[in-house]
């Protein structure tokens, strides 16, 4: 299966049934460099270099797992070492990884000796349906998420479901709450598909990969410098982001866990309002909240998460900005919210998780 994302082209196939070997061949007299972290080095590379033995010769670069490392500290050791490997303009860097590497990899390829070529291979279910599509580079910066980056496009996105295979159950839980996501803000009849999925096999088909991919470009491509319509895709961060930033110095909740408590809430605000249906509201908490478990979020912690709202980088100005959910498939971009909204919605969510334990 093909797509075309905004120029870019989206393979989702085998690797070694894609395109990827004519790409490469384009590359045949250029050094390549592979970017892993420990995980995807360990689980991805062998799967890669058995679909390309031309790649036995590329330069692996290995990350430290995890979110903390996507840092300026990160970068400059890979900077280095490319330099050390005496990298040129002309060669190609491959990332083959969640999307950490994805994200990282993308912008060290988009800042060495001012932009090398680089594809994107991405390995875990968050990457294929959305961190590896849409351009976006970045690193984080002391706590601020992905507060330095870049838009970049790699030459092609390779997605090849077998490396789901290895990929640990939580982090297929991170990337389901992306696809609901993409469903509620774009699309009704995909929730009603996925509200029904009870299982991985079920889940990471390739129609429903596509379908997330095309979701996301169809967003991507009406608003590729995020000035509006992209903004939908912040559905559920805002209060996501104020719930992951409370927990991160706690017992730390996942990012899509986090999302998903945040789109109940933020669902929860529009049902308030009156703008979403008593019907879907409760069909929505009911779903996200039967696969994602509620975790206690004691009223001592509501300043705590108000305050990491405040300061999230999609605010304007004052304004505490959120995506109203209108039905199933619709939503409005710039809505803001009251602070005394914030704290019903976190006092529903504490109720709820009282009520499940
Ligand atoms: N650029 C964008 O538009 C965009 C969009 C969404 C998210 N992101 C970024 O993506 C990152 C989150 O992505 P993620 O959830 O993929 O995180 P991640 O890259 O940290 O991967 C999650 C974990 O899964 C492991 N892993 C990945 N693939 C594997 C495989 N096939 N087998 C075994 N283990 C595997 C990784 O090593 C890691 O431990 C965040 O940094 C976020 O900011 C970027």
């Amino acid at each position: 299966m093909k797509i075309d994302f905004n120029g870019i082209p989206v393979e989702i196939a085998p690797l070694e049934n894609s395109s990827m070997g004519a790409l490469l061949n384009e590359y045949r007299d250029h050094r390549k460099v592979i970017i892993v972290d420990e995980n995807t080095h360990d689980a991805c590379l062998e799967r890669l270099l058995y679909a390309f033995p031309e790649l036995q010769q590329a330069e692996v670069m290995l990350l430290p797992v995890g979110e903390e490392n996507k840092s300026l500290e990160i970068v400059y050791q890979v900077w280095s070492a490319l330099l050390d490997y005496r990298i040129q303009r002309n060669d190609l860097i491959l990332n083959l990884g969640g999307g950490m590497v994805t994200d990282l990899g993308g912008f060290v390829a988009a800042t060495f000796k001012r932009g090398l070529d680089f594809i994107h291979i991405p390995t875990s279910l968050m990457a294929m349906v959305d961190a590896a599509l849409g351009s976006k580079t970045g690193i984080n910066v002391n706590e601020v998420k992905n507060a330095v980056g870049t838009f970049t496009a790699p030459r092609a996105i390779y997605v090849d479901l077998g490396f789901l295979e290895t990929l640990p159950a939580q982090e297929i839980f991170n990337g389901l709450a992306e696809m609901m996501k993409h469903a509620l803000i774009l699309d009704g009849n995909y929730w009603d598909l996925l509200k029904g999925i009870r299982n991985e096999a079920e889940l990471t088909t390739p129609e429903n990969i596509l379908r997330s991919i095309e979701l996301k470009r169809d967003v991507v491509t009406s608003d590729p410098q995020e000035t509006g319509r992209r903004k939908l895709l912040n559905f559920g961060h805002t209060f996501g982001h104020g719930i992951e930033s409370y927990f991160l110095s706690r017992k730390a909740i996942d990012h899509g866990h986090a999302v998903a408590l945040g789109m109940i809430a933020e669902a929860y605000v529009a049902f308030k309002r009156n703008v979403l249906s008593p019907k879907d509201y409760a069909e929505i908490e009911w779903v996200l909240s039967d696969i994602f478990p509620m975790p206690p979020i004691p009223e001592a912690a509501f300043e705590a998460i108000l305050s990491h709202m405040r300061n999230d980088k999609k605010n304007a100005g004052d304004r505490i900005n959120f995506v109203l959910l209108k039905a199933p498939g619709t939503a409005e971009i710039n809505a803001s919210l009251t602070e005394q909204e914030i704290g019903e919605a976190l006092l529903h969510l504490s109720l709820l998780a009282k009520n499940a334990n």
